[in-house]
């Protein structure tokens, strides 16, 4: 739990900052809201001190609050200062020393991470005096939650609204969090359906959407990895990944992932790979008979190359496969682990409408070294985040047994 300053300045965007301290308050943290004069023209110093449950900081200058100077007090306590919205006016002053306020004196006497959600009018935003003061307090460490598009206040439409309360409780958290022992790991994830085509127009594919697998890549992002993602095809918006690798069959993503996996740290295999694909007719194939059969030929398994390939060598990535299974589930992500030689599989059960394939939510079943962990039904998001909670742990364990060159042999 961390103590936090929440900075709130004179914006139409000041009422979203009550969400921001009860987003903040729901992670656990304490929060201070620091109110400059002008924001309590928006929002009453009221409503956060019943949502903060402390004395809301309004004024430099109160006589009797405190004896102590409170603002190097709370300077040196707090964890985190968070200032949404913040006006043009605000980040000028923090930009250039001014502190003739209380929030402004607190940035000046903290030591603590800031972190600043501008909003304004676009042409404000836009403003060179605006974007050098940015550029001056980025250089200085300050981070930034970037103001969203779309309707403004003041009537206009462009860049300049205040980014939404979880965006800036989920910056801070960043934060806020420990450095993850993914920061600077080269972590590759496979994700999406495979499409084997058997003529120009048709193919075979499955139920997969991405999900799942592009949770993993954007959560391995967030905690600093190098992250390498390769998808089949799907609709979905890829997250800020080092390298993105569109494929569209099993052959095409083993080739991609073969050729790349002898630099990773961790491989994680969240793709539907398929199993069977047909030959390619050249040409569309024709109505004619009254059945059509297929004749369907082993893909190469990625993840079975992959754990072979790690058995005879002293070194190789943390390797994690998923275990899409409708029946004896547990059983059989047990043996897919056992044969494909891997540290983790991820047993999920896709017979379920609220879990699996192409939902935002999924409940799945961790088998490790040390047994198996039900990790309940929640969003993908935190499923991806429990998964990878885990990959560190495999991943501290790998590196101290390869540093002594025995980790030939895996559970
Ligand atoms: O053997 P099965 O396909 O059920 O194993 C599932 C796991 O193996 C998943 O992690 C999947 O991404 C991976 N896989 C693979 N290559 C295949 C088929 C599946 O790497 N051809």
């Amino acid at each position: 739990m961390a103590l936090i300053a929440l900075g709130v300045t004179g914006g139409i965007g000041a009422y979203k900052a009550v969400e921001v301290a009860r987003g903040l308050q729901k992670r656990g943290h304490d929060v201070v809201a620091v109110m400059t004069h002008s924001a309590t023209k928006f929002v009453g110093a009221v409503t956060f001190e019943a949502i903060t449950r402390r004395r809301v900081i309004t004024d430099q200058f109160e006589t009797g609050a405190n004896s102590d100077i409170e603002h190097i007090a709370l300077a040196s306590t707090i964890d985190l200062l968070i200032v949404a919205p913040a006006t043009a006016n605000v980040i000028g002053k923090l930009a250039n020393g001014i502190a003739d306020d209380f929030l402004s004196t607190l940035y000046t006497a903290t030591r603590a991470p800031v972190l600043l959600a501008p909003a304004m009018n676009t042409n404000m935003f836009a403003h060179e005096a605006v974007r050098k003061n940015l550029d001056t307090l980025a250089a200085r460490g300050v981070r930034f939650v970037e103001p969203g598009e779309g309707y403004l206040a003041c009537g206009w439409i462009g860049k300049g609204r205040l980014a939404e309360p979880d965006e800036i409780v989920a910056a801070a958290d960043v934060i806020l969090r420990p450095a993850s022992p993914l920061r600077g790991q080269k972590v590759l994830v496979t994700a999406g359906p495979t499409y084997e085509d058997f003529d120009p127009v048709r193919f075979i594919g499955n139920r997969s959407s991405g999900k799942m697998g592009y949770a993993v890549a954007a959560e391995a992002v967030r905690r600093g990895a190098n992250v390498t993602l390769i998808s089949g095809p799907t609709s979905l918006e890829p997250p800020a990944a080092r390298e993105v690798v569109q494929v569209r069959t099993a052959a095409e993503m083993h080739r991609a992932v073969m050729s790349r996996a002898g630099q990773m740290d961790v491989v994680i295999m969240a793709a539907a790979v398929a199993d069977y694909a047909p030959q390619r007719a050249p040409q569309k194939v024709q109505k004619g008979a009254d059945t059509l059969t297929l004749v369907l030929h082993k893909t190469p398994d990625i993840l079975g190359d992959l754990g072979h390939r790690r058995l005879s060598s002293a070194k190789g990535p943390v390797l994690v496969g998923f275990a899409a299974e409708t029946e004896n589930l547990l059983a059989r992500a047990a043996e897919k682990r056992a044969k494909k030689h891997v540290d983790l599989i991820i047993a999920n059960d896709v017979a379920r409408s609220d879990a699996g394939f192409d939902v935002d939510t999924n409940a799945v079943i961790v088998i490790g070294p040390d047994g198996s962990e039900p990790l309940p039904l929640q969003s993908k998001a935190r499923i991806a985040s429990d998964i990878l909670d885990r990959v560190e742990r495999v991943l501290a364990a790998h590196g101290s047994r390869t540093d002594q060159g025995t980790s030939q042999v895996r559970g």
